[in-house]
């Protein structure tokens, strides 16, 4: 029984054989998954595929790569998806600066806004920070504590993980954490306590060991869970049901 917090199978990646792809992982132990959406298109194709399929959910969100294309009526939109009971979370959101997709400033203020829409909407987000650990820890504390959500595919130091778990953040790790240079990324995994981890795959992307290189799918999140029991010194059962009840206290409790 595992829960992939953030897949994309709505890319292109999956035109293919989407509808096995998913009756597969489904049978194979993903009893869980959230599909995160990357714009405004993205997010209601995630919100369709969840009111399809129940054991899926969805987040909506506008990612840094896409701010600069944000129509003016970008949050009212947003905020129509967030009001689908099957859209659980606001994502993914926050700033790469490794890619500079949007002009920094752009993706500082289309972030900023998203962070005071989910507390309006009292939905938790979803956080995307690639090479820009400063300023999205500077938009997070901004809000004091207010703001529940998850730091994606985490891949900043163990001091800042210690911030954002001081601010009620969950730390998620994806395929990475099975990389064999790791080793730093596997002391942050050791340090963030048992109830505020949370495994992911980001598919199609960052495929972990032993299956690296190739299409990533959710049923892979198990290699995750596999490397986060190895550190904690737990069962695979253990580390798998953890996982499952944290994903479920962020994103499925009604609050
Ligand atoms: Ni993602």
């Amino acid at each position: 029984m595992l829960y992939d917090t953030h897949a994309h199978v709505n890319e292109n990646a999956f035109d293919e054989d989407r509808a096995d792809v998913l009756a597969r992982i489904h049978a194979n132990g993903v009893s869980l998954y959230n599909e995160v959406g990357t714009d405004l298109a993205d997010s209601r194709r995630a919100v369709a595929l969840a009111q399809r399929h129940d054991w899926i959910y969805a987040a909506a969100g506008i990612h840094p790569h896409e701010a600069k294309h944000a129509p003016a009526d970008y949050l009212t939109q947003l905020e129509e998806l967030l009001a689908q009971p099957r859209c659980v979370a606001l994502g993914e959101i926050g700033l790469d600066y490794h890619y500079d997709f949007s002009p920094r400033d752009v993706q500082r203020r289309i972030f900023d806004e998203q962070l005071t829409l989910a507390l309006a909407v009292h939905k938790p987000v979803i956080i995307h920070d690639r090479e820009a650990h400063q300023d999205t820890m500077t938009a997070i504390a901004a809000h004091r504590g207010a703001l529940r959500g998850v730091m994606h595919c985490y891949s900043g130091s163990l001091e800042d993980a210690k911030r954002y778990l001081n601010l009620g953040f969950y730390i998620s790790f994806a395929g990475p954490l099975t990389f064999k240079n790791a080793s730093k990324l596997r002391e942050v995994a050791a340090y963030v306590p048992m109830d505020r981890v949370l495994c992911e795959t980001d598919s199609p992307y960052l495929a972990p060991v032993p299956v690296r290189g190739t299409r990533n799918d959710p049923q892979n999140v198990s290699h995750v869970v596999r490397m986060l029991a190895e550190i904690k010194g737990v069962s695979f059962e253990q580390a798998a049901q953890a996982t499952m009840e944290n994903g479920k206290n962020l994103f499925l409790q009604e609050d």
